[in-house]
C-alpha cells in the first residue's frame, strides 16, 4: 500500500521523512523496553517494560492513523484506529501511574523506617533493640482519632517524600495530567476540551522542564 518513497516530489519526500521519523518513535519505545526488562525490582520491571510496549503499540497505531489521514491508506477506519491508539496510550499511562505509586510507597516506607529509627535511637541504645515494642507508642485514645492521626501521618510522609524527590513528583503530575486526555477521547471520563487542553499544556511544560533540567527526569 505504501507508495510514499516511489515519487520524487518534495511533498512525497517530506511525507516519507515524517514516516521514518514516526517509525523511530516505535523503535525507541521498543529499545527502552529492552533496556528495562533487566531491572532487578520485579514490580518496576513489569510496569515500566509493559508501559514501553504499550507506548510502542500506541505509536504504531498512531502511524497507521497518520497514514490514513495523509491518504496513503484511504480505506482506513480512522475512528477505530484512533480509539485503538488511545487505548494503548491509556494503558501505558495507567502503568506509569502504578509505577509512580509503587515508588512513592517504597520511599514512604523507607522514610517512616528511618524516622522511627531516629526516635528509637534517641530513647534506647541502638545495640539493644526490643522487637516486641516495634517502635510504636500505645497512644490510642479513640479509634476515630487514631485513624485520623494515622492518615495525617501518612499524608505528612507523602508530602515529605514528594518534596524530597522532585523527579517523582514531576512524573506523577505529568502522568496525572496526561491521563485525562485518553479518558476524554475514549469517552470514559469526558472532561471537556478546555480542561483536556489545559492538561496537555501543563504536561508539555513539565516535559520541557525535564529536558531543560535532565536531573528532573525519573530514572530508569
Ligand atoms: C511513561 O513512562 C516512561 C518511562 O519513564 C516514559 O518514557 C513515557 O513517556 C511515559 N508516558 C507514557 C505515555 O508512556
Amino acid at each position: 500500500h505504501c507508495t510514499c518513497c516511489t515519487h520524487g516530489t518534495a511533498a512525497n519526500l517530506s511525507v516519507c521523512f515524517v514516516s521514518v521519523m514516526r517509525l523511530g518513535n516505535s523503535a525507541e519505545a521498543l529499545e527502552a523496553a529492552k533496556r528495562t526488562v533487566h531491572l532487578s525490582d520485579c514490580v518496576l520491571r513489569l510496569c515500566i517494560t509493559v508501559a514501553h510496549l504499550n507506548r510502542a503499540m500506541y505509536f504504531a497505531c498512531d502511524n497507521v492513523l497518520w497514514a490514513g489521514k495523509t491518504g496513503l491508506l484511504p480505506e482506513l477506519d480512522q475512528n477505530k484506529w484512533s480509539q485503538r491508539s488511545f487505548r494503548f496510550y491509556l494503558f501505558a499511562l495507567i502503568l506509569n501511574l502504578t509505577r509512580d505509586a509503587y515508588e512513592t510507597h517504597l520511599l514512604m516506607e523507607r522514610e517512616s523506617r528511618s524516622s522511627a529509627a531516629k526516635s528509637f535511637n534517641c530513647s534506647l541504645s541502638p545495640l539493644t533493640p526490643s522487637p516486641e515494642n516495634g517502635g510504636e507508642l500505645p497512644l490510642t485514645p479513640s479509634p476515630s482519632s487514631a485513624l485520623s492521626a494515622g492518615l495525617n501521618k501518612q499524608f505528612q510522609l507523602l508530602i515529605t517524600v514528594l518534596r524530597n524527590n522532585p523527579p517523582l513528583l514531576l512524573d506523577l503530575l505529568k502522568n496525572l495530567c496526561d491521563v485525562f486526555i485518553p479518558l476524554d477521547r475514549l469517552g470514559l471520563y469526558p472532561t471537556g476540551s478546555g480542561f483536556v487542553g489545559a492538561c496537555g499544556l501543563t504536561s508539555s511544560v513539565l516535559s520541557i522542564l525535564t529536558i531543560v533540567h535532565p536531573w528532573l527526569k525519573l530514572k530508569p
